[in-house]
C-alpha cells in the first residue's frame, strides 16, 4: 500500500527543527540535565525517582499508577522513593552487593517496581524476567547471569530449578511466607528502614541484564550500563515529547528493554506520571484506560493496535480518547493500514520507532514536527549515525539495499554481552554496530525496514531464536530432528512455523502434535510455541549439520530455493 506523506502535528514539540538540531546536538548538552555532572556521583535510581522526591513542588506528584482487573494502586515520587529504599535495605541484609546480579521473575506490578529500583540503588544489576517464561527459559538466564537472588511469587516458583542453581542463594516471595531459604517480601519490607544510602556508582557501572534471542545459542546477556539515562532522558523528550503534566502509558512488559527503557527509565527521568496496566489484552479496556486515566502519550506495538483494528470500530466508539496528544509504536514494521486506521480512530498519526535491546535506546525514529512518510522507521536521533552498509562495512548509497548499521559510541549502547566477548565483537565492523537488519535509505535520509538478515522470529513484536525452540523441540521423545521458521502472519507479523521428523515407533496424529506444541509452550512459553507443526522426512542441512532455514522458508512460502551448495546429500 502506498501512502502519502502525512504532514508534521501541530502543537508545540521538545524538537521544533530536527534537522537543526540533529546538525548541531552533542550528547554533552543532555549531560546538564544530570546531578552527577556536578558532583560525580551517579544511580540511575536516583535521577529516576529520588530527585524527584528531594524536590518540594515533585515529591506529592504520581509517579505510578498501577490499574489491574482486581487492583489499583497510586504512588507518588515520595512513595517510590520510600518503597525502594526499604527494598535496596532488604537487599543489604541480605548481603547483595554492588555487581551482584538480582532477577525479577514477577508480574507486573508496584511490588516490581519499587524492588527493581531498589536493586539499581544498590549498585546491583537487575535482570528482569518476563512473566509467561517456563522452566527452561528461567533456567538459562539465572544459570548464564550466576544470579544471587531472585526476587518471584509462590505460583512462579514452581518453574524455578532451584537445586539446579548453586549460586542462587536466596529467593524473596512476594506473598509468601518466609521457610528456608525464601523469605517474605512483605516481612522484610516490614521491618526494614525508610533510609538508605544509595550506592553511588560510575556511569559505566551495570545496572541491567537482558536477555535476547540470536538465531544460534542459547539466550544472550545484554549488558546496560547507568549512562544509558543520558539517551533514556533526551528520547523521552524528543521521541516521547514528553511534556510537565503528561499522562504517559507504555504497554511492554518489563521483561523485555521497552518496558524498561521506556517503561521505567525515559518517563522517570522526565518526571512525568506513568501508567501499568496489569491483566490480559483486551481491546475494551484497553481504550477505557486511555480515556480514564486521561492518558496523552501512549506507546505500544504493531501487534497492539492490529489487535484494536480488529476490534473493530464501535468497541473505540464507546470511550472518549481526546486525552491523547501522541501515539508510538515499536517492535516489529509498522503497517500503513495501521496508521491509516490510527488516523481514522485517534485523529493522531502513529510514530514508529527502531531500535533494539543491544541498542538500550530509541535510535531512529519519526517525530512529531516531522513529516511521515508510511512504512518508513523514519530518522536517526541526534547524537547518532545510522547507515546502510555492505558486508565489508562499506557505505552504500541511497535506496540500496543492505544492512542498517549505527556508528558505535551512542550513550545507550550495550557495553557486553554477559560472558561472552566474542559475540559481543560479532556485531561490529568498520566502527559500526551491524543491526541484523535489513533496510535502505531514501534521497532524503528515511529509512526504510526490509527484513531480518538472519534467522531470529519476531513473532507479536517478540523476539525468538529458532535454535531454543528447536533444542526443546528435539526433547520431546517422539521428535528426532527439528527446524524453525518464522511465517508471516496478518495479525502477529510472524508466527512459529516447525518441521520435524519423528523418531522410529512414532506416526503422526493431532494428538501427537498438540502435545509436541504443550511440551515447548510447558517447557519455553507460550509465544516460542510453534503455532504449526509440519511432519516431514528428513530436515534439510548442511554437510557441516546446520539446519537450512532459508530453504524451509522457501519451501514454505513456494519461493525459489536459490543456492543449495552447502546441501547435505
Ligand atoms: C528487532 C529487535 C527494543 C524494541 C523492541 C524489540 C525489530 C524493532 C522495529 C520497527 C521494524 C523493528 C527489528 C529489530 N524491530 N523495531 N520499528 N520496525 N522492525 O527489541 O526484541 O531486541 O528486537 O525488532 O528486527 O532488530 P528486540
Amino acid at each position: 500500500m502506498d501512502m502519502k506523506p502525512i504532514p508534521a502535528q501541530s502543537g508545540s514539540h521538545n524538537l521544533e527543527d530536527y534537522e537543526k538540531v540533529y546538525n548541531s546536538f552533542d550528547w554533552n548538552e543532555a549531560k546538564n540535565n544530570f546531578t552527577w555532572n556536578d558532583t560525580g556521583k551517579v544511580n540511575i535510581a536516583y535521577e529516576t525517582i529520588d530527585k524527584h522526591a528531594e524536590d518540594p513542588n515533585k515529591k506529592d506528584q504520581t509517579a505510578l499508577i498501577y490499574s489491574a482487573p482486581d487492583r489499583e494502586e497510586t504512588l507518588t515520587f515520595a512513595d517510590l522513593k520510600r518503597e525502594s529504599d526499604k527494598f535496596a535495605n532488604v537487599l543489604k541484609k541480605h548481603n547483595i552487593e554492588k555487581g551482584d546480579r538480582v532477577f525479577l521473575f514477577l508480574p507486573r506490578s508496584p511490588e516490581f517496581y519499587a524492588a527493581f529500583l531498589g536493586i539499581l540503588k544498590t549498585g546491583a544489576i537487575a535482570g528482569p524476567l518476563f512473566e509467561a517464561f517456563m522452566e527452561q527459559a528461567v533456567r538459562d538466564r539465572l544459570e548464564d547471569s550466576e544470579a544471587k537472588m531472585l526476587i518471584t511469587t509462590p505460583e512462579l516458583l514452581e518453574r524455578v530449578p532451584q537445586e539446579d542453581l548453586p549460586d542462587l542463594k536466596q529467593i524473596v516471595l512476594v506473598g509468601g511466607e518466609d521457610s528456608g531459604n525464601h523469605i517474605s517480601f512483605e516481612e522484610e519490607m516490614k521491618n526494614a528502614s525508610e533510609d538508605f544510602d544509595i550506592e553511588w556508582v560510575d556511569l559505566e557501572d551495570g545496572m541491567l541484564l537482558h536477555y535476547t534471542s540470536g538465531s544460534t545459542g542459547k539466550p544472550k546477556g545484554v549488558y546496560h550500563v547507568h549512562n544509558a539515562m543520558i539517551q533514556h532522558y533526551q528520547t523521552g523528550k524528543w521521541v516521547l515529547d514528553l511534556q510537565e503534566g503528561d499522562v504517559y502509558w507504555c504497554t511492554a512488559d518489563p521483561g523485555w528493554v521497552t518496558g524498561t527503557s521506556y517503561g521505567i527509565f525515559a518517563p522517570w527521568l522526565n518526571g512525568v506520571t506513568n501508567v501499568v496496566r496489569g491483566g490480559r489484552f483486551s481491546a475494551d479496556d484497553w481504550y477505557a484506560m486511555i480515556s480514564e486515566k486521561d492518558i496523552s502519550v501512549w506507546y505500544s506495538a504493531p501487534t497492539a493496535f492490529r489487535k484494536l483494528m480488529s476490534a473493530g470500530a464501535d468497541v473505540a466508539k464507546k470511550h472518549d480518547m481526546s486525552s491523547l496528544r501522541h501515539i508510538l509504536s515499536v517492535g516489529e514494521p509498522l503497517n500503513p493500514e495501521v496508521i491509516t486506521w490510527g488516523l481514522k480512530a485517534f485523529d493522531l498519526r502513529i510514530h514508529d520507532t527502531w531500535w533494539m535491546t543491544e541498542t538500550g535506546s530509541q535510535l531512529i525514529c519519526n517525530y512529531p514536527s516531522m513529516e511521515i512518510r508510511p512504512g518508513s522507521m523514519g530518522k536517526p536521533i541526534p547524537g547518532t549515525e545510522a547507515s546502510i552498509i555492505d558486508n565489508e562495512g562499506n557505505e552504500l548509497p541511497p535506496n540500496q539495499m543492505g544492512n542498517l548499521a549505527i556508528k558505535e559510541g551512542w550513550p545507550a549502547q550495550m557495553r557486553a554481552i554477559w560472558k561472552n566477548p566474542g559475540k559481543f565483537e560479532s556485531y561490529f565492523i568498520n566502527g559500526w554496530y551491524v543491526s541484523g537488519d535489513s533496510a535502505y535509505r531514501d534521497e532524503d535520509g528515511y529509512f526504510w525496514f526490509q527484513g531480518r538478515l538472519d534467522d531470529v522470529i519476531n513473532t507479536s513484536g517478540e523476539r525468538v531464536g529458532p535454535f531454543e525452540v528447536e533444542s526443546k523441540l528435539i526433547e520431546h521423545e517422539a521428535v528426532a530432528e527439528a527446524g524453525v521458521i518464522g511465517k508471516p502472519d496478518p495479525e502477529r507479523g510472524e508466527i512459529i512455523k516447525a518441521f520435524i521428523t519423528l523418531n522410529e515407533g512414532y506416526s503422526e496424529s493431532e494428538d501427537l502434535l498438540e502435545d509436541i506444541r504443550q511440551f515447548v509452550k510447558k517447557g519455553l512459553s507460550a509465544h516460542a510455541a510453534p503455532r504449526e507443526i509440519e511432519v516431514k522426512d528428513t530436515i534439510p542441512k548442511t554437510r557441516s549439520g546446520k539446519i537450512m532455514r532459508r530453504l524451509l522458508k522457501s519451501w514454505e512460502l513456494g519461493l525459489p530455493t536459490g543456492d543449495t551448495s552447502t546441501l547435505e546429500e
